[in-house]
């Protein structure tokens, strides 16, 4: 095990949940960034993500908190929080106190889950969160694929894992072969890092076909450096979403989605049982990824191949930008 170097509050959107875990009237805890938070789903439908305690004197609002219609209500005194986390109803008072706020975190909810906007420095967010469905612009939409949850998710928490680690692997060649056992290196076809949400294409071989002939490739959207899409093509149709959210200032979770194309004409909520083995080779893929990054120490600076320089040094120029100010990767030490 090793903790890293790299800063574990960095700027953008991270997953919280799956939607299906947080139906009307649940309110569910979590902690993220250090901070003790809860998310809750109001009679609208409407998720909020707010800081877990009550400003009046300090409830717990995960344990006993009840959502009543668009509001919050305490288990302590019965104050009611609306969902910018307001204060809109002491009970044995004729106003609210319109002073205190808890603070709550900017909500995208898409792809089957809850994202968050994180920012130390509180920024409003400053670029989106990529639907893995409908974002690569080809038409295609929810309607397409069979739903992942409960069928083809997998969940780790608490893994000393910094979620640039899993970034990385859009760049790495290499690692293919080794960790994923594909028998051509992969060739990136695009690499564009130029903005906050970055795009990454290579082809892939997983089958024996003569070199030179590829015969599949996937798109990647990186939604900052917490959340990734990927689209498959050539390859049984899948779309992937991988986030990893940082919990404290050594461990993260780790929520890995995969969606497969439906058969025409079937309307079914249940994959095929070809879709399902499909997307548990594919889970499969990605367990072997977590085994080297859950044990892997951040090296830096890297012992990188000439081959390897050019992506690994964009790669990680372009993540600095989610890191605080005064974050100097060069001073990063992992010793
Ligand atoms: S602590 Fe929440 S209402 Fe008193
Ligand atoms: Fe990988």
């Amino acid at each position: 095990m090793a903790k890293t170097p790299l800063p574990m509050k960095p700027t953008g959107w991270f997953q919280v949940a799956w939607s299906a875990e947080i139906l009307v009237g649940d309110v569910r805890r979590m902690k993220y960034f250090d901070t003790e938070m809860i998310a809750w789903r109001s009679a609208s439908g409407q998720v909020t993500v707010m800081d877990a305690y009550c400003e009046h004197l300090g409830a717990h609002l995960g344990y006993g908190g009840t959502v009543n219609g668009e509001t919050l209500q305490c288990p302590f005194h019965g104050w009611q929080w609306n969902t910018e986390g307001r204060n809109v109803c002491i009970p044995y008072e004729k106003h609210p106190n319109k002073a205190r706020r808890i603070r709550t975190y900017p909500v995208a909810e898409h792809s089957e889950s809850v994202f968050i906007w994180y920012d130390a420095d509180r920024r409003e967010p400053y670029f989106d969160v990529t639907n893995v469905l409908t974002g690569f612009d080809d038409g295609r939409s929810a309607a397409d694929y069979y739903p992942a949850y409960g069928h083809s998710t997998l969940f780790e928490t608490a893994l000393e894992i910094h979620p640039q680690y899993v970034m990385e692997n859009g760049v790495d060649f290499a690692h293919f072969k080794y960790v994923h056992k594909t028998p051509l290196v992969p060739e990136f076809t695009r690499h564009d890092f130029e903005a906050p949400v970055s795009y990454v294409d290579f082809t892939i071989a997983f089958e024996d076909v003569p070199a030179g002939e590829v015969n599949s490739g996937v798109q990647a959207i990186n939604s900052g450096i917490g959340v990734a899409a990927t689209k498959s093509w050539g390859m049984i149709d899948n779309r992937t979403l991988t986030a990893v959210t940082p919990i404290d200032d050594s461990t993260s979770d780790i929520r890995f989605t995969v969606w497969i194309g439906r058969k025409p004409h079937d309307d079914s909520d249940q994959p095929t049982r070809r879709a399902l083995e499909y997307a548990e080779a594919v889970i499969e893929q990605f367990q072997n990824d977590i085994h080297i990054w859950k044990h892997q120490r951040y090296s830096d600076p890297p012992a990188l191949s000439p081959s390897e320089f050019k992506g690994f040094t964009a790669i990680r120029e372009w993540a600095t930008q989610f890191y605080p100010a005064d974050f100097d990767c060069r001073k990063a030490t992992t010793r």
